[in-house]
């Protein structure tokens, strides 16, 4: 697929078939997050692959808003070495974007779940939840989470017009 088309199909889908992930196509997304580009080249991201179904039940109650939780037969916990690299969270939001791209080119359809600085509605922090039920160190930052699946329905795709360029400013 070309990239442009790629990045125009790309969309956020939160309802999945049960069917597994394929262990190519996975193996393919997470190449393409692990050669992202990072600051001073200091790689701080670390991938969990989640697909026990107990584990991804508990991660979908770290906040409202990660129902996609629920029904993903897959998750990619993308933590950030904070001790490692200040700019852990850029470096991460890289690789899940190259995450994002990849997933569409397999076939398969993702969604962010933000995870940093969210909370319960009884106000645990989601990151915490996420941390404790996957026992990381706490220098691990969770970046984001990536549902991945097959998406059980197709979304739109965007077309250039979608493009705003009202939020483009030239200094010529
Ligand atoms: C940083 C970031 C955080 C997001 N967090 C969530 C989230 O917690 N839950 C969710 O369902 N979608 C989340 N999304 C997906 C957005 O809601 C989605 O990208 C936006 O509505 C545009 O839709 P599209 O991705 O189909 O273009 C997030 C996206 C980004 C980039």
């Amino acid at each position: 697929m070309e990239l442009k088309e790629t990045i125009l199909k790309r969309r956020s889908i939160r309802d999945y078939l049960p069917e597994p992930v394929p262990e190519e196509a996975l193996r393919h997304v997470l190449e393409a997050g692990l050669i992202a580009p990072t600051s001073r080249n200091l790689r701080p991201c670390r991938i969990i692959v989640v697909r026990n179904r107990t584990v991804l039940d508990e991660l979908a109650k770290a906040k409202n808003g990660a129902a996609a939780l629920k029904c993903a037969p897959c998750a990619l916990i993308v933590t950030g070495d904070s001790e490692r690299a200040d700019t852990w969270m850029e470096d991460c939001s890289v690789a899940m974007t190259q995450m994002m791209l990849a997933a569409v080119d397999e076939g398969l359809g993702s969604c962010w779940l933000q995870i940093c600085m969210r909370r319960t509605e009884d106000g645990r922090s989601a990151e915490e939840i996420v941390r404790s039920a996957l026992k990381l160190e706490e220098k691990y930052r969770i970046a984001g989470i990536l549902t991945l699946g097959i998406p059980k329905a197709a979304k739109e795709p965007y077309t250039t017009a979608d493009a705003d360029f009202n939020k483009v400013e030239y200094i010529d």
